[in-house]
């Protein structure tokens, strides 16, 4: 999930890998010695962390409702991307043994040689909720990233946020590979994509961005976005992976300032989606692993034999499929319902955080709450004190996010209760107090300086 913290001048991962004439050609290498001691070294506060923190590469054990066990301790999770509770939804549970019965287990056609019937029916309900022209379905955004970012920007330019996704980063290598070119925008400056437009001289453009940033909670302008691509010309391509099923469409009469339905970006900023493509899936808020493409039905026609996940891939397990069809159900019946509580659990972490004058980047009341840390070296020992209070959560070390925002994630979804979120609230107002956290007013101070 993380490296989403990467801006043009921090660490490229890549460019430390040992070339293969350095390394591979020696017996150390072999044997694997130098070329796996570099890596090592590179990602060395992470790997210490891997190797002996209790909240990293932990062996759940069990679960109860948001409550997990690793080892004989219980901790309340937020770490689970699970937004809208749909794994644990007993009408969602309830459907997948009839899918199995009539399905079996695993579809292991590739696409391009046959689907269940199960595919045209999401397609048609996913196209119907988006409200776009068309949509196609594949196992992951990772998978449509790779596959379909090439085959947009063909030989032409990319203009690539830069801090997107490392999906999409890589996506973007792929494409480079073949033939692209790749200029890089500064995060949320439009201004800056539009100079860029301006200057370049090819006249097949791609825009590659997130929609809902994975690590500060926070959606980008995207009218502001749309309005440069539209007038230079280009095509925006949009991975909202984390606001599909929690933000949408924003009729007047709304309640929850995520808007209602969870149909992702576009929807929610009132937006056609002329020149945009939306990438998303479902294995955040629908808790299932499945991703899809909302395009043109001329695009989904094209990428069927020019994308190779829908050539070749193995497809999403039944259960999956089942999921995501009782998911459509649950969402239109208490889709709403469940993003109030959702927002409800997340605007009470915000408060006390404001109250508290704890710096976090969210300023858009989604339920991704990254809190830097005041010394990036404190990670391991502020991470054992969220693990002993019984809290869970993602710790964001470096070098996947700069030092400046080493700090760890919070996640909320519907489902958490009120007594867990008083074990977070609690564990945060300790770490303030004992100085751990970034002071908000400090920050401001610094920008305005
Ligand atoms: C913004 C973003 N894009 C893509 C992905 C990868 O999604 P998938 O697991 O469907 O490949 C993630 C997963 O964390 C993500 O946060």
């Amino acid at each position: 999930m993380l490296r989403e913290g990467v801006t043009d001048t921090d660490l490229d991962m890549s460019s430390l890998a040992p070339s293969a004439q350095s390394s591979r050609s020696t017996s150390t290498a072999r044997s694997g010695g130098r070329w796996i001691d570099h890596w090592l070294e590179t990602m060395h506060d992470i790997e210490t962390l891997r190797a002996a923190h209790p909240m990293m590469d932990a062996v759940i054990e069990e679960i109860d409702g948001r409550m997990i066990r690793v080892g004989d301790q219980w901790l309340a999770d937020f770490a689970s991307c699970n937004y809208l509770g749909f794994d644990l939804d007993p009408e969602i549970i309830a459907a997948i043994p009839g899918y199995l019965e009539e399905w079996g287990t695993h579809p292991s056609w590739s696409r391009l040689l046959g689907s269940p019937v199960l595919y045209e029916q999401i397609e048609a309900r996913l196209t119907e909720l988006l409200g776009s022209e068309d949509s196609l379905v594949l196992p992951t955004i990772t998978h449509i990233h790779s596959s379909v970012i090439p085959v947009l920007a063909a030989s032409g330019t990319i203009f690539l946020d830069a801090r997107a996704h490392k999906t999409v980063y890589d996506g973007c290598q792929v494409a480079r590979s073949r033939g692209a070119a790749i200029r890089r925008f500064r995060f949320e400056d439009p201004q800056h994509l539009d100079e860029l437009l301006s200057a370049e001289r090819d006249s097949a453009r791609l825009i590659c961005m997130d929609g809902i940033n994975s690590m500060t909670g926070n959606a980008p302008d995207l009218r502001a976005f749309a309005e440069v691509a539209r007038r230079h010309e280009a095509l925006l391509y949009v991975d909202d992976a984390h606001g599909f099923g929690v933000i949408g469409e924003r009729p007047g009469d709304r309640t929850c300032p995520y808007g209602s339905r969870g149909n992702s970006i576009v929807r929610h900023f009132g937006e056609s989606y002329d020149d945009i493509i939306l990438v998303s899936g479902f294995s955040k808020a629908y808790s299932s692993l499945l991703a899809f493409i909302a395009c043109p039905t001329e695009v989904k026609n094209l990428l069927k034999i020019a994308a190779p996940p829908y050539l070749y891939s193995g497809p999403s397990p039944v259960a999956s499929l089942a999921t995501v069809l009782a998911g459509f159900d649950v969402n239109d019946r208490r889709g709403d319902e469940l993003r109030s509580e959702l927002h409800r659990h997340s605007a009470r972490v915000l408060d006390v955080l404001e109250e508290l004058d704890v710096y976090t980047p969210n300023h858009s009341q989604f339920p991704i709450v990254e809190i830097p840390l005041r010394d990036h070296t404190h990670i391991d020992a502020v991470g054992r004190m969220l693990f002993a209070r019984g809290v869970y959560v993602t710790l964001a070390a470096y070098p996947l996010v700069p030092k400046a925002e080493v700090g760890f994630r919070v996640q909320l979804t519907a489902i958490n209760t009120d007594a867990e979120v008083d074990v977070l609230i609690a564990a945060l107002r300790d770490l303030a107090e004992r100085g751990e956290l970034q002071s908000r007013s400090a920050k401001t101070e610094l920008e305005l300086v």
